[in-house]
């Protein structure tokens, strides 16, 4: 049995202490937050753990084998660095830190202590994202030309972070799982109108090494709420809207590329294709429920979770060449 504190019980904090509860490897024993209405709501349904609003209290017991930080993004670096010393194994939201040297110290301290440090990138835990880099590697969509995703609606707005470090580390995490590589360079436009200096709009792109490219929209200020990511290919498109539950990836086979057999010189040929459109069956598990169970088997097992500390610092990285660029007015910027 894995035994878990749990750091940080707003909004999200709870939905780990559900799932490391229902896990018969995990149990929680102690939850703290720094709001006792929230502890208060914990006791409500989970009456044997117990309540704290010092975080250095869940540190101290020796029972906790491990602890999840699901605090504000500015708090990250310092709680996981005073987590990971007490030597617990850590899972941290994401952001992992707000920049990546903070992110490479907790790497150095988690591998020196011999723990465990992942970050929460839960849409690689999501069925439909799994589905998406199946058909990829199965060389479905053939070459890929570009990704886009959308991550819209209005609010919540937080406080410590703009739109930027709230949305977009879930979408260049999942484009570097698709594709197997990180950026080199990205350009970021922002728009801040409801709570200057913080943008609550931003336009991001980003080149690939090998020359695949990819657009990113985030934003607070749009009605319209909308979460999907696409990849498109030579021989086909693929989009996971995450909002529609009966067809949450559909798998377009219809593309254009160019036939590399013509010969004539000076001039091509376009091969148009057209074929099915394929809504798979996607699992319904809850991704969450499925990165818990990864960081308890990884913690057993002595394995490297798919999200270690590596991808999440890799993931701030970007953030960061992400900020240079919104501070030039949108210039191009090596990561
Ligand atoms: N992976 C996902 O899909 C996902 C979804 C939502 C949030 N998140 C991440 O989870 C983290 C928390 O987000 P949230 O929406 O729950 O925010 P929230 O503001 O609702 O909750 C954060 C809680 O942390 C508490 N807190 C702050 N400082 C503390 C401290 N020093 N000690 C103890 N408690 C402290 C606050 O009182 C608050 O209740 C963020 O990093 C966010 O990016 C991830």
């Amino acid at each position: 049995m894995v035994k878990i504190g749990i750091i940080g019980c707003g909004y999200w904090g709870p939905n780990y202490l559900r799932n490391f509860m229902q896990l018969k490897d995990s149990e929680v024993l102690i939850c703290c937050d720094l709001r006792r209405e929230n502890l208060d709501k914990v006791k409500k349904h989970f009456h044997t753990v117990e309540l704290t609003t010092d975080y250095n209290q869940v540190l101290r017991d020796r029972m906790i084998d491990a602890v999840v930080i699901a605090t504000p993004a500015k708090t990250h670096y310092k709680i996981a660095k005073a987590a990971l010393a007490k030597g617990k194994h850590v899972l941290v939201e994401k952001p992992l830190t707000l920049t990546y040297n903070e992110s490479k110290k907790l790497v150095d301290m988690a591998r020196k202590k011999e723990k465990m440090l992942m970050v929460g990138h839960t849409f690689l835990f999501n069925p439909a994202v799994r589905k998406l880099k199946e058909y990829i590697s199965k060389g479905d969509l053939g070459e890929i030309y570009y990704l886009h995703a959308t991550r819209t609606h209005l609010g919540l707005v937080r406080k410590d972070v703009n739109a930027s470090w709230d949305l977009v580390p879930h979408d260049i995490s999942i484009f570097s799982y698709l594709l197997d590589e990180s950026p080199i360079s990205v350009s970021a436009l922002g728009g801040s109108f409801l709570r200057k200096p913080k943008h609550d709009v931003v336009f991001i792109n980003l080149l690939y090494p090998k020359g695949i490219i990819a657009n990113i929209h985030a934003s607070w200020a749009d009605s319209n709420k909308v979460r999907e990511i696409q990849v498109i290919g030579s021989r086909a498109r693929i989009v996971f809207d995450d909002l529609n539950n009966l067809e949450k990836v559909k798998l377009y086979k219809k593309g254009i590329s160019v036939d590399k057999s013509y010969v004539n010189y000076g001039e091509f040929q376009l091969l148009l294709r057209d074929g099915d459109i394929i809504s798979p069956k996607v699992d319904p598990q809850e991704p969450l429920r499925l990165q818990c169970e990864h960081f308890i088997n990884c913690i057993k097992k002595h394995k490297k979770p798919l999200t270690d500390g590596e991808n999440g610092a890799q993931v701030v990285k970007v953030m960061n060449a992400i900020d240079r660029s919104l501070k030039s007015g949108a210039r191009m910027v090596k990561v």
